[in-house]
């Protein structure tokens, strides 16, 4: 099969403002932060987390990437473009019983050479113990162990790069973002803490989970002290409890129905727009002290609505909608 070019050139970074009565009500003023990439699997935080791991790759000259995600995951379609784009090797355990390819996301890593092995919920399980990842390690000698969701020092590192604290109509009082394996808003806490050491601007860091994990909030802090960083006040906030990781609720699937017709700008329901969803709620029930400023960071993830609709999760009508827009 012949490939499309790949290429990473430099991120292109975007502000938005969103402007809804249901914000001017609450004198809230919202800015949407988008970081856009030639190759789209690497859009929003993707090759932020990812950039200092290829670096390494290539300076220790190891042979690849192994990692781990589920079928449907942002994360590996993401390892699958750098290592194409960086003529590296990759292999992901993939929490699936058997490697289907008619899955958008599988066959996507698939035509760029990603290894694909199945592995079970069970085994799955361990990807953080240290008997299986040594277990890993062994058997891809010289790749370099990329955790799930990218989340390691240099991935934290990575997003640290952004600014989210300078929106355009000036400074922000508070950042906010999905989170899922916690290096994205461990990044930003770093990055906004770092921007306010001399003058305390930024208020919190607010990481919406999307998954219903009770040990994020210590992920995130021990991220935090690998990092060195003396924090500024952050916290996870859960969001739709009753819905477990990427079940997208229909409420979540109207409300980025809603999102992207009035502003133009592509969410998806698992990670932006459940994310977004419990920030406009929060908003509406005055969490935020009239005259705020927020900055949230649109982590991309578009990837995921072809297997949204492979599930049948979204219709196909829903699918065209929030795929038609170029922003996002
Ligand atoms: C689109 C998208 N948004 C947000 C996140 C959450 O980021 P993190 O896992 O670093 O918390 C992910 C997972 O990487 C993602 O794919």
């Amino acid at each position: 099969m012949l490939l499309p070019p790949l290429d990473i050139a430099a991120p292109s970074a975007s502000w938005h403002q969103i402007v809804e009565p249901r914000l001017s009500e609450a004198r809230v003023d919202l800015w949407l932060y988008c970081q856009t990439m030639v190759e789209p699997m690497l859009s929003g935080n993707k090759w932020m987390k990812l950039q200092y791991h290829i670096k390494l790759i290539q300076q220790q000259q190891y042979r690849g990437l192994v990692t781990f995600g589920g079928p449907f995951s942002n994360h590996l379609a993401a390892c699958a473009a750098a290592a194409k784009c960086n003529k590296i090797n990759a292999t992901a355990y993939v929490r699936t019983d058997k490697i289907d390819l008619q899955n958008p996301t599988l066959a996507y890593c698939h035509a760029r050479g990603m290894e694909l092995v199945a592995i079970n919920r069970q085994t799955y399980r361990q990807r953080q113990q240290p008997a299986f990842l040594e277990l890993i390690t062994k058997r891809h000698p010289n790749y370099l162990l990329v955790p799930e969701g990218g989340s390691s020092a240099l991935g934290v590192q990575g997003i640290a790069d952004l600014n989210l604290t300078d929106t355009p109509a000036g400074q922000a009082d508070v950042i906010a973002t999905a989170s899922a394996s916690g290096g994205t808003v461990a990044g930003l806490i770093r990055a906004a803490s770092r921007a306010c050491e001399a003058e305390h601007v930024v208020k919190e860091v607010i990481g919406l989970a999307v998954v219903n994990d009770t040990a994020l909030t210590d992920k995130v802090a021990t991220l935090l002290k690998a990092a060195a960083v003396k924090p500024l006040p952050w916290r996870i906030i859960a969001t739709a409890t009753e819905h477990r990781y990427a079940k997208c609720p229909q409420q979540h699937i109207d409300f980025c129905c809603q999102f992207t017709k009035q502003h133009g700008i592509a969410i998806e329901p698992v990670y932006t727009g459940r994310a977004l969803y419990k920030l406009f709620q929060m908003i509406g029930e005055g969490e935020f002290t009239p005259g705020s400023r927020i900055s949230f960071f649109h982590t991309g993830g578009l990837q995921g609505l072809a297997g949204l609709r492979y599930r049948n999760l979204i219709t196909p009508q829903q699918f065209r909608l929030l795929s038609s827009t170029g922003v996002g």
